[in-house]
């Protein structure tokens, strides 16, 4: 089924075929990847910008190597928000950018929403790479490919997201898109990092991690958003570890083969223990970041063939 949509700004609302079919191109593309090929032909003379006004490592340097691989031409724009009006900033930012007719915008804001602001002010395909609180899509979309790949399904897991929920865009989407696809999601975490309500997006909620990881397939853990914190929500980093950080002892309590997920950048001895993250054998950290090149390549080669047919 081909998507309909012109951007891709967040999981909640696609369908499960919309989202199988991303997934089933990004396994292509993991495979061609594999091989050493590249497609170089498919985003010939298209240019692709990474807007980034938040800091990223292994996101942005995916989404460029995704663009090279298909041959677009790929700017990177880094813009710091610190001392301009921010909404300001992102109007005139979507002038400048609409004048040189980029293809495909490539966005990550520290406020949820701007991505879809911008949408609507430019004539590129936008795909949001990170947007405040709200969603961070292809987090979700390669945290989906690599369960697929080492399970063969999503339908009927037990998937954990534990940790910091509260200021978390991967959860989010990741809650969207798991029970698009008929897994069965629990959040782990401190009643202080969880969301009031969050139960109304079907999900089940423990705030005993041992509790909660009881029987599931994934663990997926999160990043505490120091960040986004503004008040103490934690005691300590020390008192977060020994209640809500994934070490060997607390992962027992999962399925025997239970595996491990990360998205990355890890706070270790935080939320997760080295031993753990670094496992060879359940730790799925090092596949995310592969699938995320393969995801990335999809949804720049879906999203351009749709502007094509619109040009
Ligand atoms: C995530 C993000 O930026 O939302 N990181 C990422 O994209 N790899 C998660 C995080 O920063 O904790």
């Amino acid at each position: 089924m081909p998507l309909t949509h012109r951007h891709l700004l967040q999981i909640e609302g696609l369908h499960p075929p919309e989202i199988d079919t991303m997934l089933d191109l990004a396994e292509s593309y993991a495979l061609l990847n594999r091989s050493g090929k590249t497609q170089r032909d498919l985003l010939r003379g298209r240019t692709l910008i990474n807007l980034f006004f938040e800091d990223s490592t292994r996101t942005r340097t995916s989404f460029e190597l995704a663009g090279k691989r298909l041959g677009a031409d790929v700017i990177n724009m880094s813009v710091s928000t610190s001392s301009v009006n921010k909404g300001e900033t992102l109007l005139d930012t979507a002038a400048t950018l609409n004048a040189m007719n980029c293809d495909l915008l490539v966005v990550r804001h520290g406020d949820s929403g701007a991505p879809a602001l911008l949408a609507r002010k430019v004539d590129a395909a936008v795909i949001n790479a990170g947007d405040g609180m709200h969603e961070h899509p292809t987090q979700a979309l390669l945290d989906a490919l690599t369960i697929r790949r080492r399970r063969g399904r999503l339908e009927g897991l037990t998937v954990a997201i534990c940790g910091d929920v509260l200021h978390s865009r991967v959860a989010r989407s990741n809650i969207f898109l798991l029970s698009a696809m008929g897994s069965r999601v629990r959040v782990i975490g401190p009643p202080t990092l969880m969301p009031t309500e969050i139960e109304r997006l079907g999900v089940e909620v423990f705030h005993d991690m041992r509790e909660g990881l009881r029987d599931c397939d994934i663990v997926m853990m999160l990043r505490l958003q120091k960040e986004r914190m503004t008040r103490g929500l934690i005691p300590s980093f020390r008192e977060f570890f020994r209640f809500y950080g994934l070490d060997a002892e607390k992962l027992a309590c999962a399925k025997p083969d239970a595996l491990v997920m990360h998205p990355g950048p890890m706070n270790r001895g935080v939320e997760i223990a080295s031993d753990v993250a670094d496992d060879p054998v359940r730790s799925l950290i090092k596949e995310q970041v592969e699938m995320g090149v393969a995801v990335r390549m999809a949804v720049l080669d879906i999203l351009a063939r749709r502007s094509s047919r619109n040009d």
